[in-house]
């Protein structure tokens, strides 16, 4: 059912996107999140894409040129996206994610980094709407570890009132598998609750 983080993610983005919802792909890469997300909300959602590198950008143009969706892509740092997202969709996001690392088949010393991550993630947050939901995939590789332990620390200090934040480790997989953080909103405040 779930062979690995990304199965797992897509299950998730796919629980949370419907036609005509707002998703971000905080880090493009190869496009392949960005085209799974850009089929689940259509024509009448959208889809921001973030990533620092050029080639990214043109393969996830390339791939999603087919598809009947709109695709706003930006070479910009995910650690900026509040300026580029529309107004109208702040607080609105139904779904972000974020695949940390470097992009596969690329130059392995462009990767995400812990300082910016963390930025990222606090602007998602502002993005995300109240039932919104998150997930972070972060890798073991030398900087992946920083980041792991960074990602883990701040998405901690999330309010449980308004975030379910839960950690999926890939726990028989050799060769340290990634290791996938997903943040649910509540968009009902438990103490709001009448019974
Ligand atoms: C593991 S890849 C993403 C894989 C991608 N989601 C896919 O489906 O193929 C990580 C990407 O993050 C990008 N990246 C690094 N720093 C970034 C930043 N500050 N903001 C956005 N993207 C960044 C890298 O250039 C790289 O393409």
């Amino acid at each position: 059912m779930y062979d690995n983080a990304v199965s797992y993610v897509h299950d998730v983005l796919s629980r949370a996107l419907g036609m005509g919802s707002v998703a971000i792909d905080a880090t493009v890469g190869n496009g392949w999140d960005t085209a799974f997300m850009a089929e689940l909300v259509g024509s009448s959602g959208v889809v921001y894409g973030f990533d620092i590198q050029q080639l990214a950008l043109d393969v996830t143009r390339t791939r999603t040129n087919n598809l009947n969706a709109d695709v706003r892509l930006f070479r910009t740092g995910h650690e900026e996206m509040l300026t580029c997202i529309d107004t109208a969709h702040l607080g609105k996001v139904n779904a972000i994610t974020f695949n940390l690392g470097y992009l596969p088949g690329g130059d392995e010393h462009i990767t995400t980094v812990a300082e910016t991550t963390r930025r990222g993630l606090d602007q998602a947050r502002a993005a995300l709407a109240p039932d919104g939901v998150l997930t972070v995939v972060c890798y073991r590789h030398a900087e992946g570890e920083t980041e792991l332990a960074m990602v883990r620390d701040f998405l901690s200090t999330w309010p449980q009132q308004r975030y379910t934040v839960v950690e999926v480790d890939f726990v028989n997989q050799v060769n340290k598998p990634p290791v996938v953080f997903v943040v649910s909103g509540r968009a009902v405040q438990p103490n709001t609750l009448r019974i």
